[in-house]
């Protein structure tokens, strides 16, 4: 009952999630693409009004005149619009999932023995530990670096060696399948921080400023808008890591740090096209594909990297009987699918559970290896090999 109202909870909160996340990540795609497909203001009265750029949009049926002011209009308008509650309601259900699904049962999902022996609270502790420590490394080189002419560029470098110092950390430390998880989400964690203690107090400070007719200090401008470039870059990463955890070759990789990072740089390298794509559509440049097109290069070299070898067992192996079958399950899954704990509703205890199940145990088992989770039973190859040859063989109950 526990677990399956807990499963209601990881269904309902990774709805609400996704919801949110659609809406930050929409919002924040949407504002950068506004940004770089402004075009001078083709009335001279707008420009003599403060505008600096504007975009004639069709949607919906409407015609949309978007207009901005670089510095601020003459007059603020009474309402204005703020977005933030996208970032903060995404944090806040990413949050929640993470501790329903990975905290709770943290002995099934954030340990893995073979990576590194310890208990529950230990592996809890520091996975907390983890959001607050990256939060202030981050931050710190942005204080301390983030300004200057090279600021963006020394801080940029110092970012990708926190994340790529992250990701190996995590590796060594957690399950594959949660390690990949947590390093996304302590990206996604600063985003939002980027969100709530940079760029909207700046924001705050600039439209309080301006309501007193006092001058705009532009470093909040510039603030805002280094914090937000790392967000744009951090995104297609961070929604990689959150994804991941349904395919265990990636996370379950040997030197599986370094998929992650790979695999997080071909994100980011995507995104640099997609962000450089508006400004060149509106110059009538060619737009730089070139960067995606390396990103999609570096997928396709960890394709080939992790390319399985083949097969244990020949196919003149005879299929095993499905005697030799309930022995292997008995060992290696039961004790995670029996009457009192049937995970995901699977029983595996009898050979009625185990035909039942034979397509989603050759899915879970030898197609993805997500199962035994996080080979807590120490499953060999060979073993995967056999129930691979049954399923294959039409998964004969003899
Ligand atoms: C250490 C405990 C443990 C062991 C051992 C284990 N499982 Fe699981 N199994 C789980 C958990 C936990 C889930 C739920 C996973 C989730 O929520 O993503 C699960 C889910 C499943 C599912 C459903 C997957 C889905 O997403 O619908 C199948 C099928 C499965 N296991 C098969 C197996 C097989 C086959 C074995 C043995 C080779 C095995 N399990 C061994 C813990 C275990």
């Amino acid at each position: 009952m526990d677990a399956y109202l807990l499963d209601w909870v990881g269904l309902v909160l990774r709805w609400a999630h996704v919801i949110t996340g659609i809406a930050w990540i929409g919002a924040s795609f949407y504002f950068v693409g506004l940004d770089s497909s402004l075009t001078a203001p083709a009335d001279e009265r707008d420009r003599a009004k403060g505008v600096g750029g504007e975009l004639w949009a069709v949607h919906g049926g409407g015609f949309y005149h978007q207009q901005k002011y670089p510095v601020a209009p003459e007059r603020l308008p009474e309402h204005l619009h703020w977005s933030m509650w996208e970032s903060y309601s995404t944090w806040l259900t990413g949050f929640a999932l993470f501790a329903v699904l990975y905290l709770f049962n943290a002995g099934t999902f954030l340990i893995d023995k073979s990576v590194f022996d310890w208990s529950a609270p230990a592996a809890i502790a520091s996975a907390l530990a983890f959001f607050i420590v990256f939060w202030f490394a981050y931050d710190a080189a942005c204080r301390l670096f983030g300004s200057g002419p090279r600021g963006d560029l020394v801080v940029g470098a110092l970012v990708v060696a926190l994340v790529v110092l992250a990701s190996w950390v995590a590796c060594h430390l957690f399950a594959g399948r949660a390690a990949f998880l947590i390093v996304g989400a302590v990206m996604a964690t600063t985003m939002t921080a980027n969100v709530a203690y940079w760029i909207i107090p700046g924001q705050r400070k600039v439209v309080a400023a301006l309501r007193e007719g006092r001058p705009v200090d532009p470093v909040h401008g510039q603030r805002g808008k280094q914090r937000s470039v790392h967000n744009t870059y951090f995104t297609l990463p961070v929604v990689f890591t959150m994804i991941s955890n349904h395919y265990g070759f990636v996370f379950g990789a040997k030197h599986n740090w370094l998929v992650l990072v790979a695999l997080m740089l071909a994100g980011a390298l995507v995104r640099v096209s997609f962000v450089l794509r508006h400004k060149a559509l509106v110059e009538q440049r060619p737009v730089p594909w070139r960067y995606a097109i390396a990103g999609v290069l570096v997928v396709v070299a960890t394709v080939a990297l992790l390319l399985p070898a083949p097969p244990v067992a020949t196919a003149q192996t005879p299929a095993p009987t499905f005697a030799e079958i309930e022995a292997i399950v008995a060992q290696r899954c039961s004790v995670c699918h029996n009457a009192t704990l049937a995970n995901k509703n699977v029983r595996l205890d009898s050979a009625a559970g185990i035909r039942a199940h034979a397509q989603e145990v050759y899915q879970q088992a030898v197609v993805l290896k997500l199962m035994p989770m996080n080979n807590a039973t120490q499953i060999t190859d060979v073993e995967r090999a056999a129930l691979g040859r049954w399923y294959e063989a039409g998964a004969p109950a003899r």
